[in-house]
Formats: C-alpha cells, structure tokens, sequence
C-alpha cells in the first residue's frame, strides 16, 4: 500500500477564504487519509459540507471535534446543546462515511504503519492556568479582567454536565480506558484539537487564554500510548515541536487575517505518515 496520512484543523469555513483553500484540497494519491482535528465551522450545514466533501476525496477522513463545532451558535438552525450537539455531529459523520471519537480506531497500513490512529474528544478543565494563578476561579477573573475570555463561555454548553470541567473529566476516563485497550504492539497517532502537553501552550500571545486549550491529566499519554505523532490545533500556531521525543504536529490553516499575513498561499495538508512521492 502506498499513500500517506495527511492532517490538518481549523477550517473556519465560514470564511469565504478558507473555504476558497478548503475546495482546493487534493490528495495526493487514492490511498491517502485526512484527519480533520476540529474547528471545521460552528454551523452544521458548513461542517457536513466540507466534510463530504473531503470525503468523496481522500479514501478515509477522520474527525475529531473542536470547540467551534460544539457551539450553539445563534445563527445555526440546529440549537442543540453540549453532549446532544456532540452527538448529532457524530450522526452527520457517521452518514458521511467519516470516522469519530465514538468509532474504533482505524489501523493505517500504508508507508510507516501498521499504526492506531486514534481521534480524541477530550475537551478541558482550566488547569493550564496562567502564572500567579492558584485556582481555576482565579484564572477566569485574571482572563476577565485582562479581556482574554474564550467565546466557548457563552457558547459551549456542558450539558447534561454540570460545567466543562465534568465533562472533560468524564471524556479523559472514558477515552483513558478506549486507549489502554489498544493493540500494544502498536504504535499510535494520537488526535485532539487541544494540545495533549501543556508546552504549546507557552508560546501563547495572552497567557491567559491557556485555560481554554487542554488538560494537565493527558500530560504523559503520548508516552504511555506509544505514540509516535500527536495531531492537534486549536492554536493557530502551525509548526512541528518534540516533547519526550514524540512528534507534535499543530496543524491549523487558522483565519484569513492569520495566514495571508504570512504572504504565501497556505497549503493546510501536513504529512504525519509516509513520504513525498
Ligand atoms: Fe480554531
Ligand atoms: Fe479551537
């Protein structure tokens, strides 16, 4: 088998630009897969758009969620909330032939495999707090107070969970037990729109923001879970770092006002596995 696994997040569709870039993604042979980690668009019709539509041309695409996606966002015919809204995004994937949180792993067996390729739904818990912060209370009135808080406040709903911090947790021990279960002969990429480590992080404009982007209980999976690329997005700072001697890969196309300051036209598709032909 030839082809490679290809990776990328942060579509925004919504802007005409980066649905401009969206339509021109090809792959580069009939056996190459796409993961998509997150923030495709906030509205469902946008995100089973681009979705099919990467579909009918990659010969498999994997999705996992991002913040945007799990908004209730006043312009969306769909007004479903938290898990429910999850749910019915795991349906629109599920009849478009593309893989979820919810579905078992699929096994590359192209270039560099056999590996797991496991997308995630881990969401986060405010303990990337910023220096001088002891608690997550803390945190939030440092953010408010400097005017660093995410829209995902007033727009991601935690239903049925009491806050989004229950609901990480609940994700992190479901998912924690999904991995152990996996063939350890294996090797992995693991795949989350919130970076897995707290490191990428630190790099942020406003410290504060971190709060938003990640859990301090996945700090080792990469190593436990024998991976040997980690795909996530979320902050818009695409580029390739190394922690405990593992891959990172920040994949993010991010918004038009982003990439066209970088003067070149942005080529979202980022090789994890596999080589240029
Ligand atoms: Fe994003
Ligand atoms: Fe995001």
């Amino acid at each position: 088998m030839a082809g490679s696994l290809f990776a990328m997040s942060d579509l925004h569709v919504a802007y005409p630009q980066n649905r401009a870039v969206v339509d021109r993604i090809e792959p580069e042979s009939d056996q190459d897969w796409l993961i998509v980690a997150g923030d495709v668009g906030e509205l469902f019709g946008d995100i089973e758009r681009t979705l099919r539509l990467l579909r009918s041309r990659f010969s498999r695409v994997i999705w996992a969620p991002g913040n945007h996606e799990l908004w209730t966002h006043p312009r969306d015919p769909v007004q479903l909330r938290g898990e429910h809204r999850y749910r019915e995004l795991v349906r629109i994937c599920r009849d478009n032939d593309v893989l979820t949180p919810e579905d078992d792993y699929g096994v590359w067996s192209g270039p560099d495999g056999p590996v797991t390729v496991a997308p995630l739904f881990l969401l986060y818990d405010y303990s990337f707090r910023p220096p001088g912060t002891r608690t997550t209370q803390e945190a939030l009135q440092l953010a408010y107070e400097r005017g660093v808080v995410c829209a995902d406040e007033m727009m991601l709903h935690p239903d049925p969970y009491q806050d989004r911090q229950s609901w990480c947790r609940a994700r992190v021990a479901e998912t924690e037990s999904r991995l152990a279960a996996t063939d350890p002969g294996l090797p992995t990429v693991l795949v989350n729109h919130w970076p897995l480590v707290r490191q990428p992080t630190e790099v942020l404009w406003f410290p504060e923001f971190a709060q938003w982007c990640g859990t301090e209980r996945t700090a080792d999976w990469h190593v436990r879970f024998r991976a040997v690329a980690v795909v996530y997005g979320h902050l818009h700072i695409p580029r390739t770092t190394s922690y405990d001697g593992v891959r990172f890969e920040e994949v993010s196309l991010g918004y038009p006002r982003e990439w066209e300051r970088r003067g070149t036209k942005p080529d979202p598709l980022r090789r994890i596995l596999g080589t240029a032909p």
